[in-house]
């Protein structure tokens, strides 16, 4: 058989994605592993009408596909985004409809969950036949026993495309009308105070986007500054070179604005808004050109204590994921969400009020330095970065090193002495029956709220 392979790393052949890949082409020689660089060649891609067809004649004639992808912030790689957006752009659907495929993800698991279900959505979107995923640690091919199951699962896969296997959908089709929103509704403005504020946008050509971020901005007494993404002169999406790792300067240091223009607009911002469209299951590719180019700070928190928001056109309210990607964006950055605002209203005053509250919402709580606590989307991401850090990637991320000592997000080992002793005697303690059944039958939920009531009860506190 054989099988596309669209390699989603900036880095192309020098890529820790495709060591999976050339190892399962060794083990199954009977088959052919078509390897196509699609980062990394994004441009001539876009921009070479053949380069494009050849890839979408390669995919018709192939018998599957396998997405290999490297994670990128939260999801793929900008340029791996884009030829997503030209397969929808261009109409060439069909040469996807059918054949069977499967994502091969590398990453430190921080979010690839999101990235591997941005895909099976993509997949089934295009009306693939979605056999499975498989998601690795970068360097899991070190490993004997994830090597074995990862060999199950390709032969697994070509089992699927031998056998015709019906496959299960995981993602129905989004169903999306909007109205025409025009602002309708005045209210009284709303002052910024001191507070500076950033809008966002990728674009502007959106009429509703547009629309709503005007409003937005004609809610405050004073004037609010919108940047496009498409005015600032960007020469390419990150990649992934890490040359940040030793001090944050990237590769594109003094090549382009990009990271003036973060450094000098959203860095100094009390309150920055996102706004942008939904492109096929996402924020556009623009977007995520900025969030991939926003990995000069690499893995330290770059707009702590801000609020944020987002002002999105299209139907985010079925895309449980790419809102999942933003609210986690903002818990790892350690700013404040403050809430999405769509057009997905059924009157155009609906949208008003929204705005209105937002941007009400945007200036209350900055004024008094909010943040709610991180969930475990926040919680859980940091722990990822703090043993990584830590451990195997300490080189060459040597910023985020000393960042992290400074920032104590090194919580690790935990030397609570008071919280051993106590365990030590409650461990020692519980081997008794009698006092055992004393503690987990009658003291364990008293027992549990007695540091927090002594807070409550203090009237000092
Ligand atoms: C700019 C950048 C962003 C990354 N973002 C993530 C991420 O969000 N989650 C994650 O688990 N790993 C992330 N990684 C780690 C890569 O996914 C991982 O190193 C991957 O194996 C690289 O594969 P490649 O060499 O094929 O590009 C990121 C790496 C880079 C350079």
């Amino acid at each position: 058989m054989k099988i596309i392979v669209l390699n989603g790393s900036p880095k192309g052949d020098i890529s820790v994605t495709m060591q999976y890949i050339n190892y399962i082409q060794k083990k199954f020689k009977q088959h052919e592993l078509k390897i196509i660089n699609i980062s990394q060649r994004i441009n001539q891609i876009e921009k070479d009408k053949e380069a494009f067809e050849s890839i979408i004649s390669d995919v018709k004639s192939g018998d599957g596909v396998i997405w290999a992808f490297p994670l990128y912030v939260f999801t793929v790689h900008s340029n791996y985004q884009r030829f997503i957006e030209l397969i929808f752009e261009r109409d060439v659907e069909d040469a996807f409809q059918g054949k069977y495929t499967s994502v091969l993800a590398t990453s430190i698991h921080f979010f690839d969950h999101t990235a591997i279900n941005y895909i099976n959505s993509i997949c089934n979107d295009l009306n693939m036949n979605y056999v499975d995923y498989f998601s690795l640690h970068m360097y899991d091919l070190e490993k004997e026993d994830i090597r074995k199951n990862l060999l199950k699962f390709v032969q697994n896969y070509f089992d699927a495309i031998e056998n015709e296997v019906i496959t299960l959908k995981n993602y129905s089709p989004v169903k999306y009308s909007t109205i025409s929103y025009i602002p309708e509704f005045t209210h009284d403005k709303i002052d910024v105070l001191n507070k500076k504020i950033v809008i966002v946008a990728d674009s502007l050509e959106n009429i509703n986007l547009k629309n709503m971020i005007d409003k937005f901005r004609s809610s405050f007494s004073q004037s609010i500054e919108l940047v496009n993404l498409q005015d600032i002169n960007t020469k390419g999406s990150c990649v992934g070179c890490l040359k940040c790792g030793y001090n944050y300067e990237c590769v594109y240091t003094n090549k382009d604005d990009f990271i003036n223009f973060y450094n000098s607009k959203l860095k100094t911002a009390d309150i920055i808004v996102f706004a942008g469209t939904i492109k096929y299951r996402h924020l556009s590719s623009i977007w995520k050109r900025f969030f991939d180019r926003g990995f000069f700070n690499t893995h330290t928190p770059s707009l702590s204590g801000k609020q944020i928001g987002f002002i999105i056109s299209g139907p985010l309210n079925q895309m449980p994921n790419s809102r999942q990607i933003l609210e986690s964006y903002t818990q790892w950055q350690g700013s404040n969400l403050v809430g999405f605002i769509t057009d997905e209203y059924d009157t155009s005053i609906e949208i008003d009020k929204q705005l209105h509250a937002f941007a009400y919402n945007l200036i209350k709580l900055s004024t008094v330095n909010y943040s709610k606590p991180t969930t475990f989307l926040g919680v859980a991401g940091m722990k990822i970065f703090r043993d990584e850090i830590w451990g195997k990637i300490r080189f060459p991320f040597i910023a985020d090193h000393k960042a992290y000592k400074a920032l104590n997000v090194y919580d690790f080992p935990q030397k609570n002495y008071k919280s051993r002793i106590i365990n030590s005697i409650l461990i020692l303690m519980s081997k008794f029956p009698p006092i055992r059944k004393e503690i987990y039958s009658n003291k364990m939920k008293s027992s549990m709220i007695e540091p927090l009531k002594k807070i409550v009860e203090d009237e000092t506190v």
